[in-house]
């Protein structure tokens, strides 16, 4: 009987811990076009809130590089512009918030891409004031403009433009000072599937989120202005959110 009792002292402690943590995370989810800046945006943010910024673009990237059928299957969907099936990316995703640097919670950048990917994160974080949508706003003309000039580094990732947002030594990254290179999905051709798929997804997704969801609009004009802006509206929800001193 004793060992039986704290047999269920132990379910019932282990289920509101579990819990806890999961109240605890704050969760940023970037909205936006390809090409509208989420990347650039999100990883900003992620250095001041210091809260980890993940891209399934960059995790899928990253998986197309080893070994196997896998990687085979996700090359031709991202060199496509299609998008990966729903149950790739939730596997991808869900493995990855399981990291310890996500306890306090983290920064999506590409996902939700579908209804469906929207209501499974929604059933794994069920706390909905502690997720804030971030819609990032840009015209298709500008979108173009900035994706046939986007770099990014071989190695980590980091994003840059040979314009607007060059590295310090030309086609170096700042950071681990890797080559910098085009993207295979940066094609006008891929650019623009990629613009049709979004336009086809992107109401229900919106309608999901608006009628829930804290959310805010910001328009990626001008980096600067954009990031201030930005942060002014995430204080603006809820000054406690996150810390960004
Ligand atoms: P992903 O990597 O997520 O690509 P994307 O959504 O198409 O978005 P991008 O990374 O192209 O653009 P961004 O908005 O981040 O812009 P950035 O900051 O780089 O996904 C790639 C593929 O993976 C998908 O096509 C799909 O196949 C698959 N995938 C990913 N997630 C999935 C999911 N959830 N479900 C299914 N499939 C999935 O900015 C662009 C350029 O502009 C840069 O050069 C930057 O330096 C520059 N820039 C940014 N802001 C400014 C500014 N204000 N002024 C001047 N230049 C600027």
């Amino acid at each position: 009987m004793f060992k039986k009792c704290i047999f269920w002292v132990f379910v019932v402690f282990s289920i509101l811990g579990a819990h806890s943590l999961m109240a605890e995370q704050n969760i940023f989810i970037f909205l936006g076009a390809p090409g509208a800046g989420k990347g650039t945006l999100s990883s900003k943010l992620s250095e001041k809130a210091h809260l980890p910024h993940i891209s399934t673009g960059d995790l899928l990237r990253a998986q197309t590089k080893k070994e196997g059928d896998l990687s085979v299957r996700l090359n031709e969907y991202l060199s496509k512009g299609e998008l990966v099936p729903d149950e790739i990316i939730l596997e991808t995703l869900m493995n990855r918030v399981k990291d310890d640097d996500c306890k306090n919670g983290f920064i999506l950048d590409g996902f939700p891409r579908t209804l469906t990917q929207a209501k499974k994160l929604d059933e794994h974080f069920p706390h909905k004031d502690h997720i804030i949508v971030v819609n990032v706003l840009l015209s298709p003309k500008v979108i173009l403009e900035r994706l046939k000039g986007r770099r990014i580094c071989q190695n980590c990732s980091k994003g840059y433009h040979v314009a607007f947002n060059p590295p310090s030594v030309k086609n170096k990254c700042d950071d681990c000072g890797s080559k910098l290179i085009s993207r295979t999905d940066d094609t006008i051709e891929t650019i623009q599937k990629r613009l049709e798929i979004y336009k086809a997804q992107y109401t229900p997704i919106k309608r999901f989120y608006k009628e829930q969801y804290q959310w805010i609009d910001v328009r990626n004009d001008s980096l600067e202005t954009c990031f201030t802006n930005m942060l002014e509206k995430i204080q603006a929800v809820d000054p406690e959110f996150v810390d960004m001193s």
